[in-house]
């Protein structure tokens, strides 16, 4: 098999990253991860890949100041460098300019824990817990210029229930996050899901 080449850019713990690595275990996993990439030296989740026999790059984004850009193209060095077909966000908390968006459309995810498009951006537990949603999930999507909207790959909701709270929803969401992930990846490495813009 043809398995395509991933790199997962985590930026803390790593836990879908972990999902992702758990998975592409499987023989008949269309996907292998590559590489790790993490945009903070000091990320949990990168000991985790260490352990796992996965390679590891550190880019630290502090040097690069306002140059978003800079900071990308050494990103895109080394992505280029392992030969990566596919780009995986997992928990990377940086955002990206439509420089690299662009040179990676459709080649690149994003995981996002809510029922996009409902609550973008960050602290979407709380902010589901505050808005009395009955319902909180996970998504997988492409990535596109405006953050977290792009075509939908994956997405699974579930309960809110009376006594949640950010902490316990936030683990209910996450059990969730670490099966979609992988399904989603699987869908893009064969094809099943492509980048269609305005979807
Ligand atoms: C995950 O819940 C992921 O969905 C979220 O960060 C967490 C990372 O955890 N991502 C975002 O909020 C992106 N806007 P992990 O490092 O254990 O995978």
């Amino acid at each position: 098999m043809n398995k395509k080449r991933v790199a997962v850019l985590i930026s803390g713990r790593g836990s879908n990253m972990m999902a992702l690595i758990e998975a592409a275990k499987a023989k008949d996993y269309p996907a292998e991860i590559v590489l790790v990439l993490s945009n903070r030296p000091d990320a949990a989740g990168l000991t985790r890949a260490q352990d796992a026999g996965i390679a590891t790059v550190a880019i630290d984004h502090r040097p690069f100041g306002e140059d978003r850009e800079a900071f990308e193209h050494a990103l895109d060095d080394e992505l280029r460098r392992h030969r990566v077909d596919l780009v995986c966000l997992a928990g990377f908390m940086r955002l990206l300019t439509s420089w690299f968006i662009g040179r990676w459309r459709g080649r690149l995810l994003n995981i996002h824990p809510a029922l996009l498009p409902q609550f973008k951006g960050l602290h979407t537990h709380r902010r589901a817990l505050e808005g009395g949603a009955k319902r909180h999930g996970a998504t997988v999507h492409f990535v596109v210029e405006e953050s977290d909207s792009g075509p939908i790959i994956r997405q699974e909701s579930v309960p809110v229930l009376d006594d949640d709270t950010e902490e316990t929803l936030a683990a209910r969401v996450l059990s969730i996050e670490h099966r979609i992930y992988p399904e989603a990846l699987r869908m893009v490495a064969e094809g099943h899901a492509r980048f269609a813009p305005g979807t």
